[in-house]
């Protein structure tokens, strides 16, 4: 790819013309497939919202979170920075589709009321999944998900801001946080290790362009899995 004074518009060309047939298109959101979490945060009357979210990944033991800075989740941990990360698996994706369109805003924006959203104060009795007290974090857990993972908010940015647009005005916030607590279902450990999870075992639910699909088999060998996992620590 050369540069040019033009440099997005010709490797835009470029790709328009490739061999292989691909086309260069402008889809609405780029969901192209990650793991649904149940997101617990604190309520302002001490109860616990959750939150339906996938855009989230892991690195070591910090969570990046993609949160739309208008929800009540983002309202929530502006003001008490910690949460749970309830993963969500094929076995429970009812309970996550009862809270799509829900918010525990009162004030529903007029895009989510367009959109369908209603106002649900309490969230667990919506999805019909129970709570369970946490160990280093206020927010309760979700029993019903096989793997919970308290943790406390490092950073909070918004996300998509360019140099000189007011930070406040931001639709989207990069959330940061630090695991301070992991819970698994025993179902889904390593046999023979304290501290492993079977990936054979544990399935997270994927949501791609907004549909929920699960894992199949493992495809092929990995070679980075010959890295021993302690190696991390
Ligand atoms: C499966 C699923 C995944 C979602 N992923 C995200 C996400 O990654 N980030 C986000 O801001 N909203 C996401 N949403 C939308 C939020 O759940 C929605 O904005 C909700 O109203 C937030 O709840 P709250 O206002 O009570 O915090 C997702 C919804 C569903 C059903």
């Amino acid at each position: 790819m050369t540069s040019t004074s033009n440099g997005t518009e010709h490797a835009t060309e470029h790709a328009t013309q490739h061999p292989a047939g691909h086309v260069a298109v402008d889809p609405a959101i780029l969901y192209f497939g990650t793991p649904v979490v149940l997101l617990s945060s604190t309520n302002d009357d001490g109860s616990t919202n959750l939150m339906p979210m996938s855009s989230v990944f892991w690195l070591g033991h910090h969570a990046v979170l993609g949160i739309g800075a208008r929800s009540h989740t983002a309202h929530n941990l502006r003001r008490r920075p910690e949460l749970v990360l309830n993963l969500a698996s094929p076995a429970v994706v009812t309970h996550v589709d009862r809270l799509a369109l829900t918010t525990g805003r009162s004030d529903v924006s007029p895009w989510k009321a367009r959109a369908g959203y209603v106002f649900t104060p309490d969230k667990f009795a919506a999805a019909s999944v129970t709570p369970l007290e946490s160990a280093t974090v206020r927010p309760q857990r979700v029993a019903e998900c096989q793997v919970h993972l308290e943790a406390v908010v490092r950073q909070v940015r918004p996300l998509g801001a360019r140099p000189g647009d007011d930070v406040d005005a931001a639709r989207q916030l990069n959330v940061e946080a630090e695991v301070t607590r992991v819970w698994v279902d025993p179902a889904i450990r390593l046999a023979g290790h304290r501290d492993r999870i079977d990936p054979d075992r544990w399935r997270p639910l994927v949501m791609s362009f907004q549909k929920f699909y699960g894992l199949g088999d493992q495809v092929h060998p990995s070679r980075l899995a010959t890295i021993d996992e302690d190696h991390y620590r």
